[in-house]
């Protein structure tokens, strides 16, 4: 099947679409030897050679689309210099390059998607799509009512406030409570950061749900495709953008 050659190159994970388009025009893209300037050309891919900066690009694998259960003390990414263990190991049966939709820091566990979808995997991390993500937390400290308030209707980090979260308390432990928020950001270790400015700081944190996806009982280290209803369910969040 012929398709656009900008989105043949965001779907290999060479660029988002938009730069995509930016390579074509700037003649650093050829299909079969020939320089491509026209953004509307049509490729077949797996037929057509194409490449960018005289680089053959591989032949796209099978799609997939993963969910793992990132343990506790593994790095998302593929090497760590110092040795640690890392997402890669626990998806290195998958030939497959894929593309981590964001990343959970390394003491978070729980829910990341894996895809080999570039473009995929750019759109779900997008901010303008704000796709919820939840999280499961327990917290130092019994916070107040008008402290989870707070947290819902936003904190200051970085000096710019964040977006409406939803806020649930789910369980006390006595001298700490376990609390359910949905944000629809991914700034830089944003749950933890927020808890910690309400004066609450994070003692676990595991993400449940990206957008449509559950993480249900996945066990920790372990990984699972998605289903042909949940890609469906995927792609539709991030095909509309919400505005911000
Ligand atoms: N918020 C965090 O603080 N850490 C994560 O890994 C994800 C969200």
């Amino acid at each position: 099947m012929a398709e656009r050659l900008h989105v043949v190159l965001a779907r290999a994970g060479v660029a988002s679409r938009r730069k995509a388009e930016n390579l074509i025009r700037e003649g650093r893209v050829t299909v079969n030897g020939e320089v491509i300037l026209k953004l509307g050309a049509q490729v077949v891919w797996g037929e057509d050679a194409i490449r960018v900066d005289n680089r053959l690009i591989r032949r796209l694998d099978p799609r997939v689309t993963i969910v793992v259960n990132k343990p506790k003390q593994v790095l998302t990414t593929s090497h760590d210099p110092r040795g640690r263990p890392t997402t890669a190991e626990l998806i290195r049966r998958i030939k497959t390059r894929l593309f981590s939709v964001g990343r959970l820091d390394y003491h978070t566990e729980g829910l990341l998607i894996f895809t080999s979808d570039g473009e995929l995997a750019h759109r779900l991390q997008h901010p303008g799509y704000g796709i919820p993500k939840t999280y499961r937390t327990k917290v130092k400290g019994l916070p107040a009512e008008k402290t989870l308030a707070h947290l819902r209707s936003g904190v200051i980090l970085d000096g710019k406030p964040t977006a409406t979260a939803q806020v649930k308390k789910i369980g006390t432990t006595g001298r700490n409570v376990w609390l359910e928020i949905t944000i629809r950001e991914g700034r830089y270790r944003q749950v933890r950061r927020m808890c910690a400015v309400v004066g609450h700081p994070v003692m676990k944190l595991k993400r449940i749900q990206y957008g449509p996806i559950l993480l249900g009982d996945l066990k920790p280290g372990t990984y699972r495709h998605l289903t042909p209803q949940e890609m469906e369910k995927l792609r539709k969040c991030v095909t509309k953008k919400t505005g911000s």
